[in-house]
């Protein structure tokens, strides 16, 4: 070891910080962004409500959940009410509207997993893909967006970690490596685990928001407004928050025993999720749970060869934490 513990050197950390919180900055999306999301969501809204009077679009991932980066592609979900439509027709209609109209690359995919029609505008920009029906991933993207109200040290440890993990290759669920969604899930559960806690269990406080979706009640305290100050008996600095997200997932986390969970704001053991041994494809190796469809493992596209490849990845992030004397050079290191 040739450098000393960081945690013994003050100036060091808040050099770290003042590092962390300009790459936050420099990933955040300028407003221009959102008013162009705005026009194109306008465009389709016209099209959609001209065929589909009833219909309804929502955006929902990053683009609405406040965790997206600059020059992303916005995700939307047409809402049509009835739950028993064919969804590669309605898609297969959607893209023929849409073509007539100045979209570029406008194309139907029905038989990928999740169905979408894929699309580019060129007076925006912006591309799109739009699924049918996803409404759990409308709502949970509003429980991420709550969650991201409550204390700013959210959003910037899950763009660090995001940006981490694109930079590291970390980030492809088609390779077996985790999704966005399951970061920021890690993201505000490490934060519910701090002492003091940083962020609440919104799902466990009153409810203040319900709403029943594919037969699944999803039902939380919403009304974060009331909530500003939570965080602050906690004074963590964003470096800090870093280096022991990285610590945690590398050194203390019991793979072998524990499920996280925003739900509950705490561990969950894999016995009582019955998520001990392999069943089809989801292997539980890292179990991550869904806060609404709790029967989710967002860990389950993760198998033998790169569950080794992501604790790698996390206890080399730790090493460099720890040890490097400028961590923000090696961390988003391309891989
Ligand atoms: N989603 C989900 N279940 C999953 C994966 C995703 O419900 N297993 C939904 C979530 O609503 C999530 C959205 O799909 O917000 C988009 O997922 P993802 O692409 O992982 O996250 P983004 O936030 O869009 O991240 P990126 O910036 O990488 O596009
Ligand atoms: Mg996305």
């Amino acid at each position: 070891r040739n450098y000393r513990s960081r945690t013994e050197c003050r100036g060091d950390i808040q050099r770290l910080n003042a590092s962390f919180l300009a790459i936050y900055e420099s990933l955040i999306p300028p407003e221009e962004e959102k008013e162009k999301q705005k026009q194109l969501m306008a465009l389709l809204d016209k099209h959609v409500t001209k065929e589909w009077p009833e219909a309804r679009l929502f955006l929902y991932g990053s683009c609405a959940n406040s965790f997206g980066f600059r020059k992303s592609d916005i995700d939307v979900c047409l809402a049509m009410g009835d739950a028993d439509i064919d969804k590669a027709e309605i898609l297969l209609k959607l893209a023929d509207i849409l073509k007539s109209d100045n979209l570029e690359n406008v194309q139907a995919l029905t038989r990928a997993r999740v169905p979408i029609v894929k699309l580019m505008d060129p007076t925006t920009g912006i591309s799109c893909d739009i699924c049918v029906n996803n409404l759990l991933a409308v709502i949970n993207t509003k429980l991420l967006r709550d969650y991201s109200k409550i204390d700013i040290r959210l959003r910037q440890l899950a763009f660090i970690i995001k940006h981490w993990a694109k930079s590291r290759g970390v980030n492809e669920t088609y390779q077996g490596t985790l999704s966005s969604y399951a970061y920021v899930l890690m993201c505000i559960h490490f934060l519910q685990m701090r002492t003091p806690s940083i962020l609440p269990c919104l799902q466990e406080m009153e409810t203040t928001y319900k709403i029943n979706v594919d037969n699944v009640e999803c039902c939380y305290f919403d009304k974060v407004e009331k909530l500003e100050g939570f965080g602050s008996r906690n004074g963590e600095s964003i470096a800090q928050l870093v280096w022991a997200f990285f610590n945690y997932w590398a050194h203390s986390h019991d793979y072998a025993n524990d499920v996280i969970s925003i739900r509950t704001g705490s561990l969950v053991s894999k016995r009582a999720k019955d998520w001990t041994r392999r069943i089809g494809n989801d292997r539980h190796l890292i179990c991550i749970e869904d806060p609404f469809e709790v029967t989710h493992d967002l860990g389950r596209v993760v198998d033998k060869r790169s569950i080794r490849v992501l604790r790698e990845e996390f206890e080399r992030a730790a090493e460099i934490m720890q040890y490097d004397p400028n961590p923000c050079v090696k961390l988003f290191e391309p891989y």
